[in-house]
């Protein structure tokens, strides 16, 4: 059994935590809280060690503290950093470092500039054989994984004939548990966004990637809208679906009014936290205009890069080969039921 921690208890901490449960290989040593509230009692409810900085136990005192977050990492093969954006390099430095382990860290991270936490930014279906037995390794955030999962099979299949892909994200304003957050009734344009670098760290820096960003007055998922061009005339549609029809990360739907509709269908479900970990890619927008293929693609935001955090552990801590990570991957989180059930409920009508 190896022995993981989890720092940062937010939408992706409790995600990855309640996943570490579900697999028979790992211990979970507890997580890391940095509030003192309420939050803890329902996380001690769940059976969970609650651990603390160091220097602030006495703000816990009135909680039922498991022990500081120094003592636990002193015991861990690998800790899962989930904390906010750009704390990881800081936790890094102060936390995993000093003690040699392994670690894990979020898409609020980078892999360049001078507070890098890796120099590999991870999407398993690229570069999984490359973080084998590696010490720290940075998961891509999920438009970045979102679009890593849609393009690379593209690449693979039509190679020297793809000249370009233009992708304009449509970002969620926050998460579903994020209900302190206001959702603002705006279109917020954002400058200069690190997808598309971060997407080309696995891709390829010569990728023909060009990407636009906004944010949208929604918690119901991103939604991409890609144009790929082609040399000569774009494949059909159905060619491009196909492409997917065997990739548990992507279901293909024909009949999702919006994003919306697919998170309602996955709570009915009993989906965990209501995700789908996967892509949708809405088939009935997929257009082949010449040299052109459109699609659309929503992308679960929180759901997306938890198996993907499973299949860079296993490769970091078991050294696995990409086969048998995905096969017990898909023991933990059951990919391929959700994919059949989400295709079924929405296929063409
Ligand atoms: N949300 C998404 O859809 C999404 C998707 C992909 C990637 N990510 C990335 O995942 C990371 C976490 O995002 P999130 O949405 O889960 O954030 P979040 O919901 O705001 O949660 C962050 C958690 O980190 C804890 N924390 C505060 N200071 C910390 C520290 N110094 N070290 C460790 N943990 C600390 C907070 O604890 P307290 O509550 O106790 O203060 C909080 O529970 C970010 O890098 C983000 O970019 C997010």
């Amino acid at each position: 059994m190896k022995r993981v921690f989890v720092n940062g208890y937010g939408s992706i901490g409790s995600r990855i935590s309640s996943f570490l449960r579900d697999d028979p290989e790992i211990t979970l040593v507890g997580v890391g809280k940095y509030s003192p509230d309420e939050r803890i009692n329902s996380i001690k409810s769940k059976g969970l060690d609650v651990y603390v900085p160091e220097g602030r136990l006495d703000e816990f005192a009135e909680y039922d503290i498991a022990g500081s977050i120094e003592s636990a990492l002193d015991s861990c093969d690998l800790v899962i950093d989930a904390s906010p954006g750009r704390c990881g390099y800081k936790n890094k430095k102060s936390l995993y470092e000093p003690r040699n382990i392994k670690a894990i860290y979020q898409g609020g991270e980078s892999v360049t500039g001078s507070e890098a936490v890796s120099e590999i930014l991870f999407n398993s279906g690229s570069n999984y054989d490359s973080v084998i037995g590696k010490k720290h390794v940075m998961q891509g955030s999920c438009n970045v994984t979102g679009m890593g999962r849609i393009l690379e099979p593209m690449r693979v299949a039509f190679g020297d004939r793809l000249i370009r892909f233009d992708v304009t994200l449509v970002r969620r304003w926050a998460d579903i548990e994020q209900t302190d957050k206001q959702v603002i009734d705006t279109i917020e344009m954002t400058e200069n966004p690190h997808h598309g670098d971060d997407v080309k760290t696995y891709l390829g820096e010569d990728t023909p990637l060009y990407v636009r960003a906004v944010k949208v007055p929604t918690r119901q998922m991103h939604l991409h809208i890609l144009d790929a061009r082609f040399s000569q005339q774009a494949p059909r549609p159905s060619e491009i679906h196909a492409l997917y029809a065997n990739n548990p990360g992507v279901a293909v739907l024909w009949t999702a009014k919006g994003t919306q509709d697919v998170r309602e269908f996955a709570r009915t479900m009993g989906f965990h936290f209501t995700d789908t970990n996967m892509i949708h890619i809405h088939a009935n927008m997929t257009a082949s205009i010449g040299d052109t293929v459109q699609m659309m693609y929503s992308d679960d935001q929180t759901g997306i890069v938890i198996p993907e955090n499973h299949m860079l552990m296993q490769a970091m801590l078991f050294e696995r080969q990409y086969r048998d990570a995905r096969a017990h991957t898909e023991s933990v989180f059951g990919m391929d039921a959700k994919k059949q059930k989400l295709e079924k409920f929405f296929a063409k009508s």
